[in-house]
């Protein structure tokens, strides 16, 4: 191995064009899924006071944010539903009339070419706010899987093109699919949250939804956040069960599990930079004390070189002007 002086790696950094030529990883509006939250209602636009810049939309307005998503070629948007009324089953969920049910038909009449995923959950329509049916102070796992496999398969009939379940169920990717094949879609792609952890980075969607649990919390059921090799584990299980896509959750805390997810599998993987990543970058940037424009756009390039190949972001739109600018 030649070294100094006659290796110097900063002949290579000597400037843009040179480092343009020679950079291993790049942020595209290709990359980018931006999630939104759909509630009842007429011309509600309430913004979430930990998340800045996002807002729970009524439908109508709902369609005025996604022409800002058409207009920059965003591909994707991932609808989560606050809906009017909860319930110890979570109807709301699969309810063919649902607030996602209805959002979906309304962005896919007005945008048809626009990739609609929808997040399959119980959380945010049960009164608890837990993901699944409760039996005995505990979350039954057998017994909600019907039920996340009716909401996905609601989902699809509306027109959904994709359904990501959140749940972290076990066996639940399986029911998903088993169901959404008997009723004919087999070519709706499930995006499986499979490495989700039970996580404090969640607490401004659980505003932002309503979704709190009322009591305990998500821990025997989402990820413990000190384990590796179990999301490994999980993966494989939802990559059997028929997974099309894999996802990372949250992503900053665990660009560890996106490269090993990535290495290991050789799959599409989805980073979800979630709410709370986003809530602190908004503190900071409120406060002057980052430049937020330089700092998400390297978070971004971070997903990237770790080894993501979707980041599902709340920066979503403004990354896709600065990448414009840039
Ligand atoms: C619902 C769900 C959650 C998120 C996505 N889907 C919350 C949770 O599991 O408590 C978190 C998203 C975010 O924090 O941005 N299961
Ligand atoms: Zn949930």
């Amino acid at each position: 191995m030649p070294t100094f002086p006659n290796i110097r790696p900063r002949r290579l950094r000597l400037n843009e064009r040179v480092r343009r030529l020679v950079r291993e990883n790049h942020v595209t509006v290709d990359d980018l899924i931006y999630p939104v939250f759909v509630t009842y209602g007429q011309g509600v636009r309430r913004e979430v006071s930990s998340m800045p810049g996002i807002y729970n939309l009524s439908i109508d307005m709902l369609l005025e944010e996604i022409k800002k998503v058409e207009e920059l070629g965003i591909p994707g948007v991932i609808v989560f539903g606050v809906p009017e009324e909860k319930d110890e089953v979570g109807s709301g969920a699969y309810h063919p009339e649902g607030i996602v049910q209805q959002a979906v038909r309304a962005i896919k009449k007005e945008y048809p070419q626009l990739l609609v995923i929808t997040d399959v959950c119980l959380c945010e329509y049960t009164s608890h706010g837990h993901c699944g049916l409760i039996k005995n102070q505990t979350v039954d796992n057998d017994a909600t899987l019907e039920l996340l496999a009716a909401t996905a398969l609601s989902h699809a009939q509306a027109g959904a093109d994709m359904v990501a379940p959140s749940d972290m169920m076990d066996g639940r990717v399986a029911a998903i699919r088993a169901k959404l094949d008997e009723a004919g879609f087999t070519d709706i792609p499930i995006m499986a949250y499979s490495a989700k952890y039970a996580s404090s980075y969640y607490g401004p969607f659980r505003e932002a939804a309503g979704s709190t649990p009322q009591f305990g919390d998500r821990k025997t059921y989402q990820m413990d956040y000190a384990n590796g090799d179990e999301a490994i584990r999980e993966t494989a299980l939802d990559i059997k069960e028929g997974a099309d896509i894999v996802m990372v959750k949250p992503a900053l805390a665990y660009m560890d599990v996106i490269r090993r997810i990535k290495e290991q599998f050789g799959y599409p993987v989805a980073a979800y930079n979630v709410s709370g990543e986003y809530a602190m970058v908004k503190a900071a940037a409120k406060l002057g004390w980052i430049n937020e424009k330089q700092l998400v756009l390297e978070t971004m390039t971070g997903f990237k070189r770790a080894g993501a190949d979707i980041i599902i972001t709340y920066h979503a739109l403004e990354v896709a002007r600065w990448l414009r600018e840039v």
